[in-house]
């Protein structure tokens, strides 16, 4: 009887620790005890089997008790802010929180395309060899493509080292309005992807806002003329800029747009443009015939203009950001200074 008073103890301790209650019933313990009845002297027997019958009854009594009591429980939710039990929920505070500062800026720059009548479009962050170069006129096997090593899968799709990639699509889709008289103006902004050695100006993983702008009689002009606006409107005030000749296979003519640097005091050396005064901003030109027709557009009839822009350059340039790899560091001294 001891023997039973002594298991007794051990597996209710056990069965408050143990996840699976029901593993108790098949413990070592319990199965020796039942093993040492028929050990019991004849006349103590009987009273012996009905004490270690009595402790599994007990034992079993436990489990569905436990188990009620689980079942009463809400269910919790650990992603929620709160905690759901707590009588009075409160909320966590979010005075602390802030927007990433790509975030907040791309929000700025999406509204001042918008405003000048651009649509804003998401691009997209896994594509194939066809929109990545093909659809933009690169032949297959020109060195420009090394321009552009990006990272594939094994599949052979592309994480796009532009949003380039998205001038196919975008000219396909609004062919219709833009036969029907409506020119296309669309951005599309989104993460691209480079295989690039990094440092304060480069990173593998940065942001870009794609601008397609495609109609009758469209010019150089209004290339440059939409681009200043922007320009300007982002950053508060005029700012001068610099048109140079460039290569792209998907524009002809293709042209760097340059902006004056914001960071230059007159007669002293700039950390920010290594004292050339101007800052290479972004890649443009007039869209290649070959991208048009490869779209459906009939390049004889429409003309249009596109650029690509890098965000986080742009937002260095606005708040005198000397690291691109300040923006993935994830340092709260960094992040707060956006608050
Ligand atoms: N995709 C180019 C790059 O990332 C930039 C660019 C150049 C975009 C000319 C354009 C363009 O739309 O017309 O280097």
């Amino acid at each position: 009887m001891e023997d039973i008073q002594h298991t007794r103890e051990l597996l209710l301790k056990k069965l408050e620790t143990l996840e699976d209650k029901h593993v108790i019933l098949r413990a070592p313990e319990l199965r020796e005890l039942y093993g040492k009845i028929k050990d019991q002297p004849e006349d103590q027997r009987a009273t012996f089997g009905q004490a270690v019958n009595a402790l599994k009854q007990e034992l079993e009594a436990q489990i569905s008790d436990l188990s009620s009591q689980i079942s009463d429980l809400k269910p919790i939710d650990v992603t929620a802010p709160i905690d759901v039990n707590s009588v009075i929920p409160e909320l966590l505070s979010t005075e602390n929180g802030t927007t990433h500062p790509i975030s907040a800026e791309i929000q700025k720059i999406s509204d001042i395309f918008y405003r000048m009548g651009f649509e804003i479009s998401p691009s997209r962050e896994i594509d194939d060899e066809y929109h990545m170069f093909t659809s933009l006129n690169f032949p297959e096997g020109h060195p420009a493509r090394d321009d552009y090593d990006t990272f594939m899968t094994e599949e052979g799709l592309v994480a796009p080292a532009h949003t380039s990639t998205m001038q196919h699509r975008i000219i396909k889709a609004h062919k219709e309005s833009l036969e029907a008289g409506e020119p296309i103006a669309v951005l599309a902004v989104d993460r691209v992807f480079r295989n690039e050695d990094l440092d304060a100006r480069h990173e593998h993983t940065f942001h870009q806002a794609e601008g397609v702008y495609v109609g009758k009689g469209i010019t150089v002009g209004n290339l440059v003329g939409t681009l200043k606006q922007f320009l300007t409107s982002y950053f508060g005030k005029d700012v001068e800029t610099k048109i140079t000749p460039f290569y792209f296979p998907f524009t002809e003519p293709s042209f760097e747009f340059s902006l004056s640097c914001p960071f230059c005091s007159e007669g002293e050396d700039c950390r920010v443009c290594s004292s050339e005064r101007w800052i290479e901003l972004l890649g443009c030109g007039m869209i290649h015939p070959n991208v048009l027709k490869m779209a459906g557009v009939d390049p004889e009839v429409y003309t249009g203009f596109a650029w690509g822009c890098g965000i986080e350059r742009l937002i260095m340039m606005k708040h005198n950001i000397e690291d691109i790899r300040h923006f993935n560091s994830g340092k709260l001294a960094f992040l707060r200074q956006f608050k």
